[in-house]
């Protein structure tokens, strides 16, 4: 599945008939789940992209999602971010929303090219105070914050360089994630570094589909690798620095199962997983890249040297996991794989279908994660996408986007009574916001935000229902 893919067929189950909601219901019994334990953070997400506008003010750099945006066809109602929720400036009432729900945690990042116009060099002090105000602002309010360093926003300077492919990109890197442990780490302790490398570097230089919309698989090859690098070298930096801090990874991730009983699929099946789970997570933990291809790890066109097994090492402190449910199947394929033979030909899988049972999904993935890494998981990002509609008497009922989270929270409770350490969960997102190349199209927040004139933010039924979870630390039986 593709990130169009995944954005519309997210979407397209808000509509869907009585078969779709089927498999919603097949859900959990949740009233006999005990509560969630008192440390347990409930939290929600955004990204500085999504949600910040104010592209060209107080000194910000351009990004390669500025540019990208710009590409005619490349965003899906040829919008760009802009604007988007102006949380640049109103990103007091996306606080108020925060305390209001009695969130414990709130995920932010920060942009690179805000902190660093030219991706390095001189600092912009205005960025520096930008985010200096919403930490602060947080931590008064008794709100944990957990910091991404990097989601998506590449300095589009450093891309004119030759970006993620480029190896130095992985010093700019840890240099950038210094100048943040300077500054804001005597407040900041939990920190993800990169969020979602596989769709930054796979979907974005393989496939084209995000900035920079490149499709070249050496590219893309060297890109993995680079991000690695970025990850081992920023950690060590953020740890030089501030050894208390708490460092992780925020990975898009998904389970397979083989598409049938042979051996061939269960092959292909293994190696898709590797690809898109193992290699951006194992690298830290072992230095080394698993088998993906058919015809072993192509560490040539990865521009591997020799000393990257400890470059690329990072003794996270916690695992981090986006997950956006279902289990998909993987078949054996000649050459295909998401439809692009040209580009992976080696791996020879591609995905079947999906399995809709958010819960049991969300229960395995986070079980799969706390016991492969033997890290306390946090959930970095878990939502539900769709079109949504303001009523005339400014409501939103928003009902799909309740069971959907309902059993995704079942999920994690039911893992964490198996004995899987999750200790926070975030919503995606806290707001309505700009969703990639999906544009405004898609409404992922817990409220509802007015593109034209961002200067509301309209809790939807979602926020009511988590709000009530966040306060009760009980699930309680959802209308279905
Ligand atoms: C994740 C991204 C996040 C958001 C959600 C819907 O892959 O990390 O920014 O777009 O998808």
């Amino acid at each position: 599945m593709n990130r169009r893919e995944f954005l519309v067929g997210s979407a397209a189950s808000v509509s869907a008939g009585v078969a779709e909601r089927k498999g919603f219901a097949k859900g959990v019994a949740v009233a006999s789940l005990p509560p969630f334990p008192r440390d347990f953070l409930f939290g929600a997400a955004t990204s500085c992209v999504q949600i910040e506008g104010a592209a060209w003010e107080d000194g910000k750099g351009e990004s390669i999602w500025d540019c990208f945006a710009e590409k005619p066809g490349a965003i899906i109602d040829g919008s760009n971010p802009s604007l988007a929720c102006d949380s640049y400036h109103q990103w007091s009432l996306d606080l108020a929303l925060v305390k209001e729900m009695g969130l414990q945690s709130y995920r932010f990042s920060i942009a690179w090219p805000r902190i660093l116009p030219i991706g390095r060099g001189q600092v912009n002090e205005r960025g520096v105070d930008h985010y200096n105000k919403i930490i602060d602002a947080l931590l008064s309010a008794g709100i944990q914050p957990l910091v991404t360093a990097y989601h998506w926003d590449l300095p589009q300077v450093l891309q004119d360089k030759g970006g993620w492919p480029n190896r130095d990109t992985a010093e700019r890197f840890a240099d950038y994630v210094q100048i943040l442990a300077k500054r804001f780490g005597d407040r900041v302790v939990r920190w993800c570094l990169l969020n979602e490398p596989s769709a930054f570097t796979i979907f974005a230089y393989g496939f084209g589909g995000h900035a920079p919309g490149i499709r070249d698989r050496g590219q893309m090859l060297r890109a993995i690798h680079t991000s690695n690098l970025a990850q081992g070298a920023a950690f060590r930096a953020m740890k030089a620095i501030r050894p208390h801090s708490k460092v992780g990874i925020a990975h898009a991730m998904q389970l397979y199962d083989p598409a049938t009983s042979s051996e061939t699929d269960r092959q292909a099946c293994e190696r898709f997983h590797a690809f898109n789970n193992l290699w951006f997570l194992d690298p830290a933990f072992t230095g080394e890249y698993p088998d993906a291809f058919v015809n072993g790890v192509p560490y040539e066109e990865m521009g591997w040297k020799p000393g990257d097994e400890q470059r690329v090492r990072a003794t996270l402190d916690f695992s981090g996991m986006n997950f956006y449910g279902d289990v998909q199947l993987v078949a054996a394929g000649a050459g295909k794989f998401m439809n692009e033979a040209e580009l992976l030909n080696g791996i020879d899988a591609h995905v079947t279908r999906r399995q809709r049972n958010t819960a049991a999904a969300m229960e395995r993935v986070s079980l799969w994660m706390a016991t492969r890494y033997s890290r306390p998981v946090e959930i970095t990002e878990t939502g539900f996408g769709g079109h949504d509609v303001l009523t005339p008497k400014g409501k939103v009922h928003d009902q799909t986007r309740i069971i959907w989270l309902s059993d995704a929270f079942s999920g994690i409770r039911r893992a964490q009574l198996k004995g899987a350490k999750i200790v926070s969960a975030h919503v995606w997102s806290l707001i309505d916001d700009w969703e990639w190349q999906g544009g405004f199209r898609i409404h992922m927040g817990l409220a509802w935000v007015d593109f034209m004139n961002p200067i509301q933010r309209i809790p939807k039924d979602s926020a009511r229902w988590y709000g009530n979870l966040v306060r009760s630390r009980s699930l309680t039986p959802t209308h279905r």
